[in-house]
């Protein structure tokens, strides 16, 4: 691990390109971009054409992205067998690994993940309950709340995920915990009010960010304006 998730605030507004967005034929590039863009980490969606139904990239492609990027790589694995692949991503220069709560194994794929070195989160899909990751959350440094069905990019933002955004936040909040509350799915200048608003602090953007007509620096930026959940009255 390279750079360590846990040293980041969770009470301001961070930002993580989803490079599923990018042009795959410039990544280097496009990455490079989003980091002098201002993009606090760089958010990486690992697509097995099992847990969901699209192929993306794997540790190859990490691999030489590490060699020119400085960024925080924020690690999504959609991937049905996470345990099995962790020591993988984390050879290949990941520093954090988020699986999904779905997964079988949930506290043997937390142990996993910090015996390669990387930083822990969990994902749940729109379906699952908040209450499934509070038997998890004082183990992990990260929850993931999918504002989309996993898969693709570009979908619409899912508002009735907010409750269960806000219910995690409380219970993070509660217990005293530092753990970032990530958000992923229609992410944009529009929808972040919302989710900041509800408590997610770490926003994953793709389609936002690569596409915005005024470039990447200019849509995170307008990211970066989202007001925080500072109180904690929820
Ligand atoms: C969806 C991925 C997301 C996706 C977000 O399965 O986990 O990270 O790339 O893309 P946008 O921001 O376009 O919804
Ligand atoms: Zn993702």
């Amino acid at each position: 691990m390279k750079y360590d998730l846990r040293k980041l605030p969770t009470d301001r507004i961070l930002v993580s390109p989803s490079v599923l967005a990018s042009d795959f034929g410039r990544l280097a590039e496009e990455i490079a971009r989003a980091e002098q863009g201002g993009a606090d980490v760089i958010h990486l969606d690992v697509m097995d054409g099992h847990f969901v139904p699209n192929i993306s990239f794997g540790p190859p492609v990490i691999k030489s992205i590490r060699k020119v990027s400085d960024m925080l790589f924020d690690t999504h694995l959609m991937i049905s067998e996470p345990m099995r692949y962790a020591k993988a991503f984390a050879d290949a220069g990941c520093d954090h690994l988020t699986f999904h709560l779905e997964c079988p194994g949930i506290g043997e794929t937390i142990d996993e993940i910090r015996r390669v070195g990387c930083t822990v989160g969990i994902s749940l899909k729109p379906a699952t309950p908040a209450e499934a990751i509070f038997p998890w959350l004082d183990k992990i440094d990260l929850v993931l709340v999918m504002t989309v069905e996993p898969g693709f990019g570009g979908q619409s933002f899912m508002a009735d995920q907010m409750g269960k955004v806000a219910a995690i936040k409380r219970e993070i909040l509660r217990r005293k915990l530092h753990v970032q509350l990530e958000v992923d799915g229609g992410l944009d200048e529009q929808t972040i009010a919302a989710a900041a608003g509800h408590g997610a602090n770490l926003i994953v953007a793709g389609t936002s960010v690569f596409r915005h007509p005024e470039g990447i620096a200019a849509a995170i930026a307008k990211l970066h304006a989202a007001t925080p959940l500072i109180d904690t009255e929820l």
